[in-house]
């Protein structure tokens, strides 16, 4: 590739950051660079906001289309006056609850954010992300950083730096490394355009949760999504190598399926991963494929934090195909069933 940059991952230790690796970071975002760096949700691959030039780098950086609009990242709710248009009282609500954290308001955009950012559209992403790291970076920078995950296009998103170094070597000048991400799925991205509002993206903020504070919230699918709407709901992203097959309905008739179209994979010759709950693996001891659970049923914090790795451990066995149970609607339920039916490009059985 062109404009081939020397990666260097700096560790930094959460709980003790060291001033002198955030200023350096802060330099590269500055001067036009790009800088991989953990937010609570997933890594991020960051550029200044502001700066059109240093945004199209982003694109380069991941192959993604100029057509998918980025979400821009401040250091506090402070700055949002700053990059919207216009901040709805009830913006000002939901940040005040949920602020740092894993939600993303679309907004009327500001005329100073350049339209590479919002791939020319009336409307911009805004979030203030909770992880320590990322606050430290944003306030040293002193700009709004705009900030995808920090995996090339169409693929998962990285919760480790060496995921982010498997992605993006070579296109990135620092890679911040603070360990895993809190939250391992992304931020619920929340359109405030429409009345009421509605989920673009379900993510690390349950719709139970907005409830409480918006009273009705309804959730887009994204089998009837337009692609220039949020084109991250395209079919096959977040995708592993394998192809993956999701499983959904009463959960004894889901274990019984997956059994079932193991065997007829594995009689194939096909090498067969199988993505579970904890409490489903005893289901699956002995059998020739492998069987890994990302946690329990009962803990969906859990099983988020780990799902993207899971996915990956099992793209590193060399596995041919992913057959995944789904982990219901409630909580971050829905976040897991989007991002395994965006995985599974339309590949869905039910039981
Ligand atoms: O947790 C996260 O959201 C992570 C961390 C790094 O902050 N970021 C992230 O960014 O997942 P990205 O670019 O991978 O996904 C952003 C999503 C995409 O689906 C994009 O289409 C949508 O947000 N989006 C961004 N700007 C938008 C806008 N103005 N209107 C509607 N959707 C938008
Ligand atoms: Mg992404």
């Amino acid at each position: 590739m062109k404009g081939m940059v020397t990666t260097q991952i700096l560790e930094v230790d959460p709980s003790a950051i060291a001033a002198e690796i955030i200023y350096r970071a802060a330099d590269v975002i500055q001067a036009g660079g790009l800088v991989a760096f953990p937010t609570e949700t997933v890594y991020g691959l960051g550029a200044n906001a502001l700066n059109a030039i240093a945004v199209r780098r982003i694109f380069t950086a991941k192959d993604r289309p100029a057509h998918d609009p980025l979400i821009v990242h401040l250091a506090s709710s402070q700055g949002l006056p700053g990059v919207v248009a216009t901040v709805p009282d009830v913006a000002w609500r939901l940040a005040e609850h949920f602020w740092p954290g894993p939600l993303t308001l679309v907004l009327p955009r500001a005329s100073v954010i350049p339209d590479e950012v919002t791939a020319g559209g009336p409307t911009v992403a805004v979030r203030v992300p909770a992880h320590p790291v990322a606050q430290a970076l944003l306030e040293a920078s002193g700009v709004p950083i705009a900030a995808p995950s920090a995996n090339r296009f169409g693929r998962l998103s990285p919760t480790r730096a060496s995921d982010v170094l498997a992605d993006l070597a070579g296109r990135v000048e620092i890679i911040l490394d603070a360990g895993a991400t809190f939250v391992g799925v992304e931020s619920t991205v929340l359109s405030l355009v429409e009345d009421p509002p509605v989920i673009l993206r379900p993510g690390g903020v349950s719709r139970e949760s907005l409830m409480t504070i918006l009273g009705n919230v309804s959730v887009r699918e994204h089998e009837r999504l337009p692609v220039q709407r949020s084109p991250g709901m395209l079919d096959q992203h977040y995708a592993p190598r394998a192809r993956l097959i999701l499983f959904r309905g009463e959960h004894t008739a889901v274990l019984q399926a997956i059994q079932r179209e193991a065997e007829r994979f594995d009689k194939a010759q096909q090498r067969v991963g199988v993505l579970v709950a904890t409490e489903d693996l005893a289901a699956f001891e002995g059998r020739p494929w492998m069987a890994l659970a990302p946690g329990p049923f009962t803990d969906l914090d859990m099983v988020a934090h780990r799902l993207f790795t899971t996915l990956r451990a099992l793209d590193a066995a060399g596995v041919d195909v992913i057959l995944a149970r789904d982990f219901g609607a409630a909580g971050l339920g829905l976040a897991i069933r989007d991002r395994l039916t965006r995985a599974a490009g339309g590949q869905i059985i039910t039981a």
